[in-house]
């Protein structure tokens, strides 16, 4: 009976999780979300085995551990313990995600913006999630602990294609990759396997996507095919999230701590 908890999983890819986990009815799935969207609150009418925890504001470490206690309760009348903590939530500020790094600004307060919000969710957020559910995961069978990155955070990849931007995005992801990595060090000896995953280039826009944004992604393709000649676009949430559950399951103690792209991967 494998239970998961998921963060960010309100819409995305943190909701595919959900919905392709919830298809299993021996699973039992945690869905932590600031606040639940109408399309997962469908999703768990018609899945009893998703349960809703709300306010789990990852850049709040005092709602990590409610949401965490919440979990406990939860499991409690199943196992007990945590199998997999997939932390997956993340935000960026919009207002600097263009701009180089020659564009830092030389005053603090604008500095701590610019480099904060996806550091917040990834790195403090990553760490406070961890450290909340590790008393579960440890009672957990699977001991499994996933954190969602991203190629971006790869020097290979910025250096093949010439992205300056998406900075403070990145940035965070590299710290987010260190991170796992520090903790698949310290948690080895009790057994637990932790991974940053690449999910891939996903298209999860929910409506009819601006010629703005249209523009934008047509930009990015041909920037990612300096680096991959054949790519085609964005894949589909469906499609990712099924490559990456194929990563997940396969997560083993020789794997701790390493970054996989979930589409390279190779049993
Ligand atoms: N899509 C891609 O192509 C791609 C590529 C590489 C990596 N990734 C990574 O994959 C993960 C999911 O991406 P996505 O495309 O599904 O993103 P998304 O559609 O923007 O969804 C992000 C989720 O994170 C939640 N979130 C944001 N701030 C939060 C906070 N402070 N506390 C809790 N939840 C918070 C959002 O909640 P609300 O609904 O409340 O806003 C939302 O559910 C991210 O880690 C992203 O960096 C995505």
């Amino acid at each position: 009976m494998p239970s998961y908890a998921i963060t960010g999983a309100s819409k995305g890819i943190g909701r595919e999780f959900v919905r392709q986990l919830a298809q299993s009815p021996s699973n039992t799935i945690l869905a932590l979300v600031r606040s639940p969207s109408p399309a997962l609150l469908a999703l768990a009418q018609s899945h009893p085995n998703i349960h809703i925890i709300k306010n789990a504001d990852t850049t709040d470490p005092s709602s990590v551990l409610a949401a965490a206690r919440e979990a406990s309760q939860i499991l409690g009348d199943s196992s007990g313990g945590l199998d997999v903590l997939i932390h997956n939530a993340n935000s960026v500020n919009l207002d600097t995600f263009a701009l180089p790094p020659s564009k830092v600004p030389f005053d603090l307060e604008a500095t701590r913006t610019f480099y904060e919000v996806p550091a917040r969710t990834a790195i403090w957020g990553g760490a406070w999630t961890t450290n909340a559910f590790l008393p579960l995961i440890e009672k957990g069978q699977l001991k499994k602990i996933v954190h969602i990155t991203s190629t971006m955070a790869d020097t290979d990849f910025i250096l093949g294609s010439g992205i300056d931007y998406a900075l403070a995005y990145a940035i965070a992801k590299a710290g987010m990759n260190v991170q796992v990595a520090k903790y698949a060090a310290e948690l080895a000896p009790k057994g637990i396997k932790t991974l940053s995953l690449c999910p891939g280039w996903v298209d999860t826009w929910e409506s009819p996507k601006p010629p703005q944004l249209v523009e934008a992604e047509e930009l990015m393709l041909a920037q990612f095919r300096k680096v991959e000649p054949d790519l085609k676009g964005q894949i589909s949430v469906q499609e990712s999230v099924s490559q990456q559950l194929k990563v997940i399951d396969a997560l083993d103690a020789a794997r701790s701590g390493t970054v996989i792209k979930a589409r390279d991967f190779k049993a």
